[in-house]
C-alpha cells in the first residue's frame, strides 16, 4: 500500500535528553519546559502536531522529567480555583493544554544511547503507521505549522520526510546534512544523509531540523545499527541506510527556526513572540525602543 494512503496521526517527542547547554536551569527541570514569554517549548511543539491533525502524542521520558507528564495532565485543583473565582479565560487556557481528543502517552528511555534509540523506545506505540517526530527544542514558526506543510509533501510525494534550512557551511558539526537531487522546488530526493560532519566533508548545506515524517520501516533500520557519531545511535545513519530500500526527501520548510537548545535562539525566540504576544507586545516594543534596539 503507497505510504501516504495511511493518515499520520502519532507523534513521538523524545524528551529524554539532558539540556547541558542551559545548565543550572535544566539541573531538576526539563529543558522542554522552558518558557517562551508563557508557554513552555514543549506545549509550542504539540501544538503544531495539534494544527496537522496528530491526535496521538508519545513523549519518550527520561529521569526528572516528570513536569512534562504533569503539563499535559488534569490539574484538578487550579481548575478547581479559577472556576470558585470565575476565571473564565484562564481555566481555558488551563484545559486547552490538552483538548480532550488528543491523547499523551508516556514510554521511558532508560539510557540516553542516542535519538535513534529515543525513538526506538516508540515502536510498540507506533507500531507500523507512519509517523512524525518533533524535537521541542527546534521551535519552528510558519504558517501554515511547519508539520502540516510536510504532511502535504508528505501527501504528494508518498515517501519519508524531513525538514531542511541551509545553513553557514561552517556549522554542519552540528547536523545531519542531507544531499539530494531536487524534484520540485524546496523538495530533494535523497542519495545521502550524514550526522555531524566537519565543513570539509558536507555534502551540502541543507541541515536536518528538528521535524521528521517517517515510514515505520525505520525501526528496522535503527535496529540494524551499531553506534555512531559520538558512540550514539543515530536517527541519521538509520535514514540514511532507509533511502537506500525507500524513498526520502528533504523538504525546505516555509518558517523562522529558532533553535531554543541554544541560549541565543532562546532568546531571539523570547523576543518574537513577546513583540507579538497580546499583553506585552506594546509595551515591550516601547521597552526595546527605549534600549534603542528597535
Ligand atoms: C539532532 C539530529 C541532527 C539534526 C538536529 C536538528 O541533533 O541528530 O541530525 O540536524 O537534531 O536539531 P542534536 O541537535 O540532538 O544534537
Amino acid at each position: 500500500m503507497p505510504l501516504s494512503t495511511k493518515a499520520v496521526t502519532k507523534a513521538v517527542f523524545p524528551v529524554a535528553g539532558l539540556g547541558t547547554r542551559f545548565l543550572p536551569a535544566t539541573k531538576a527541570s526539563p529543558k522542554e519546559m522552558l518558557n517562551v514569554v508563557d508557554k513552555p517549548l514543549i506545549q509550542y511543539a504539540v501544538e503544531e502536531a495539534i494544527a496537522a491533525g496528530i491526535t496521538e502524542m508519545i513523549f519518550v521520558t527520561g529521569r526528572s522529567k516528570r513536569a512534562i507528564e504533569d503539563h499535559f495532565d488534569k490539574s484538578y485543583e487550579l481548575e478547581a480555583e479559577l472556576e470558585a473565582k470565575n476565571k473564565q479565560a484562564l481555566l481555558e487556557i488551563v484545559r486547552n493544554v490538552k483538548p480532550s481528543h488528543v491523547d499523551c502517552v508516556y514510554v521511558r528511555q532508560p539510557e540516553a544511547l542516542g535519538l535513534g534509540h529515543a525513538v526506538l523506545c516508540a515502536e510498540k506505540l507506533v507500531r507500523d503507521e507512519p509517523f512524525a517526530i518533533i524535537l521541542a527544542d527546534d521551535l519552528l514558526d510558519g504558517q501554515p505549522p511547519i508539520l502540516s506543510q510536510m504532511l502535504k509533501v508528505f501527501g504528494e510525494q508518498n515517501g519519508s520526510v524531513l525538514a531542511v534550512e541551509k545553513i553557514d557551511p561552517a556549522k554542519s558539526s552540528s547536523y545531519g546534512i542531507i544531499s539530494g537531487a531536487e524534484v520540485a522546488k524546496g523538495i530533494y530526493r535523497l542519495n545521502g544523509i550524514v550526522e555531524k560532519p566537519q565543513p570539509k566533508d558536507a555534502p551540502s548545506n541543507l541541515a536536518v531540523v528538528g521535524r521528521y515524517v517517517l515510514s515505520s520501516d525505520i525501526f528496522k533500520h535503527i535496529r540494524n545499527l551499531k553506534p555512531g557519531a559520538g558512540g550514539e545511535i543515530q536517527l541519521t545513519d538509520a535514514i540514511a541506510s532507509l533511502l537506500k530500500v525507500d524513498p526520502v526527501f528533504a523538504y525546505e520548510y516555509d518558517g523562522v527556526r529558532y533553535d531554543c537548545g541554544s541560549k541565543i535562539g532562546y532568546l531571539k525566540a523570547s523576543v518574537e513572540f513577546a513583540l507579538r504576544h497580546p499583553e506585552v507586545k506594546e509595551e515591550f516594543a516601547a521597552y526595546l525602543k527605549s534600549r534603542s534596539l528597535t
